[in-house]
């Protein structure tokens, strides 16, 4: 990512919240911290959010973003584009995004795995060619929330809005990551199962340009043979 953005003096960059990309942000903050990269030309647009939160809300993923990477880097903040998920009339808000993303495409999408095989929040059974939709969180997503600082499963909002798959699909470079052996079986029904929009993740399998980012655990259901295969 920073060699691209060195090499291009700019790039639009699709960020996804979640514990697993935080070591890449560290990452990014170091280098930053180092001068060895500038964000300053660079527009950020986040994955999903959850319905009913302002984006300052402290347990937003706006909120997220902004303290786990936007705070510590020079990005302007008029390029940090959200879905904002306390919007009246949340189709527009939908539509306003998809064209955002439309006429900036994205240069490169981090995103993760869900419990449940989701990516963003498209839960099982979200259309592969989905664009910006509102989605009701499935029980594996809430439970997952609890990680990302809700004191209790009440406070977890039962909605989330999110980029659709079609969407994530028009950037030109995806980097799915995955750690830890919780996620093992998932990363192995991704890369070697059926693509169905039962498993949204799969859908990666249909990209020309991904880069899946594996520790050992999330590694350790593959064949050794195709690492390196992406
Ligand atoms: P995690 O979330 O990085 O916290 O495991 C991934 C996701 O739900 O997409």
């Amino acid at each position: 990512m920073c060699d691209f953005i060195r090499k291009h003096g700019h790039a639009n960059i699709g960020f996804a919240t979640g514990s697993t990309p935080l070591g890449v942000y560290k990452y990014l903050i170091e280098s930053y911290q180092k001068g060895k990269v500038s964000f300053q030309n660079i527009q950020a647009f986040n994955l999903d959010e959850y319905v009913g939160l302002k984006p300052g809300h402290p347990r937003s993923f706006a909120s997220a973003m902004k303290k786990d990477l936007f705070s510590h880097i020079d990005i302007r903040l008029e390029s940090i584009h959200v879905l904002d998920g306390s919007q009246q009339d949340m189709d527009q808000e939908c539509q306003r995004y998809e064209s955002l993303i439309k006429n900036n495409p994205i240069d490169i999408q981090i995103l993760g795995i869900g419990m449940d095989g989701h990516i963003a929040y498209n839960e099982p059974g979200s259309p592969l060619d989905g664009m910006c939709h509102v989605v009701d969180l499935h029980q594996e997503s809430i439970e997952s929330s609890l990680d990302y600082g809700f004191d209790n499963i009440q406070d977890v909002p039962r909605q989330g809005v999110t980029q659709g798959i079609g969407t994530i699909m028009k950037a030109h470079q995806l980097i799915m990551m995955a750690k830890g052996q919780k996620k093992a079986k998932l990363v192995e029904k991704m890369i070697y199962g059926e693509v169905t929009s039962d498993f949204p993740s799969s859908v990666i399998q249909n990209h020309d340009h991904v880069l899946v980012c594996l520790d050992q655990g999330a590694a350790s259901q593959l064949k050794e043979e195709d690492y390196e295969r992406y």
